[in-house]
């Protein structure tokens, strides 16, 4: 039997308590197919090595090793949220690498979209085995692999994210959510009493922000944007948006533009809005926000985030253009 094909008669998984049940087998599948050995997990925080991580959390408790890699690329707070659900929540056996500097001193002065995209990806590769070779006895990688990447791919996370194997390291795999769509992982991971605000985020690109602090990374322009966002995506989840929006963030370009502030010059960065609508993310439409919230959010923004002194709204549709700017 093919493992990696969804049989014909598995059932979309919709209710708690069908997720209670899949949850069920795969403890004891897991359990079989580990035994006592551990198992090692990149956890991103994203949707679906989150789940995983509860579910192998559930099914072999500290025979788990999460390792988060901060990439420096992060969203606001995004970090601190990883470690405070799995570490002090859940109790996970959690290891939290900040590797900030080294990515974005690897980064300095590279402006080219796929160049930057090479970087963060090799270098999260380098950071992970830095840290499963500091480890004895694992034997097994959990990866949040789920049916769309199979399809897409042949089994391995599609081509640009993060958290590919080093060739060298000879793990067998746990999936245990590799039959899944995505809409089923999420009820899989309410079930197993994750945060509503993981399992139902917005899709993030596996380099983060550093495709979003168009051309070479600044530390002054990557904290602005940052801050932007986290803005953005507060005024969102204030006005009912958050819930209706497919994908919503800031980029911000590398030029500045002459403005005024406190009855000086000011010359700062533009915050550029997307805020798009998808089914597959192959095509997107805009989303219209209204006006009065868009005033909000640029009044916030450029009061509120120093460096910033202008904010656009993208009104572009894909195609023409692509949902990220890099
Ligand atoms: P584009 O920009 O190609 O994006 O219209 C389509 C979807 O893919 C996400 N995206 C990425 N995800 N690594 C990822 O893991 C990447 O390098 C990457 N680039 C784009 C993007 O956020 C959108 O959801």
């Amino acid at each position: 039997m093919d493992t990696n094909k969804r049989p014909d008669t598995m059932a979309r998984i919709q209710t708690k308590e069908q997720a209670d049940e899949f949850i069920k087998i795969q403890v004891e599948e897991v359990r079989k197919q580990v035994g006592d050995k551990k198992v090692l997990l990149a956890l991103s925080g994203g949707v679906d090595s989150s789940v995983v991580a509860a579910l192998l959390i559930k099914a072999i408790g500290k025979q788990l090793v999460c390792v988060h890699v901060n990439h420096g690329l992060m969203r606001k707070g995004e970090s601190e949220n990883v470690i405070e659900v799995f570490k002090n929540q859940l109790d996970a056996n959690l290891i939290y690498i900040d590797a900030t500097d080294r990515f974005l001193s690897k980064l300095e002065g590279v402006y080219e979209p796929e160049k930057k995209r090479k970087i963060i990806g090799n270098e999260f590769i380098v950071v992970f085995d830095e840290e499963a070779r500091k480890l004895d006895d694992i034997d097994f990688l959990a990866q949040g692999t789920i049916y769309p990447d199979i399809l897409e791919s042949d089994g391995v996370k599609a081509h640009h994210n993060v958290g590919g194997l080093p060739e060298e390291m000879k793990f067998e795999l746990v999936e245990p959510v590799k039959l899944l769509y995505k809409d089923e992982v999420r009820v899989v991971g309410k079930a197993l009493g994750l945060p509503e605000e993981m399992v139902d985020r917005q899709p993030f690109p596996g380099p983060g922000l550093g495709v979003r602090c168009l051309g070479a990374i600044t530390r002054d322009r990557l904290h602005a944007l940052r801050e932007a966002d986290a803005i953005l995506r507060e005024e969102f989840d204030k006005c009912g948006l958050a819930k209706k929006v497919w994908q919503y963030f800031i980029a911000v370009p590398d030029f500045k533009s002459v403005g005024v502030k406190d009855d000086k010059r000011y010359e700062g960065w533009p915050a550029i809005i997307r805020a798009v609508n998808t089914k597959d993310a192959m095509t997107a439409t805009i989303e219209e926000i209204p006006y009065d919230i868009l005033h909000k959010i640029t009044n916030r923004i450029t009061n509120e985030v120093e460096g910033i002194n202008r904010v656009l709204l993208d009104l572009t549709p894909k195609p023409v253009g692509t949902i990220e700017w890099e």
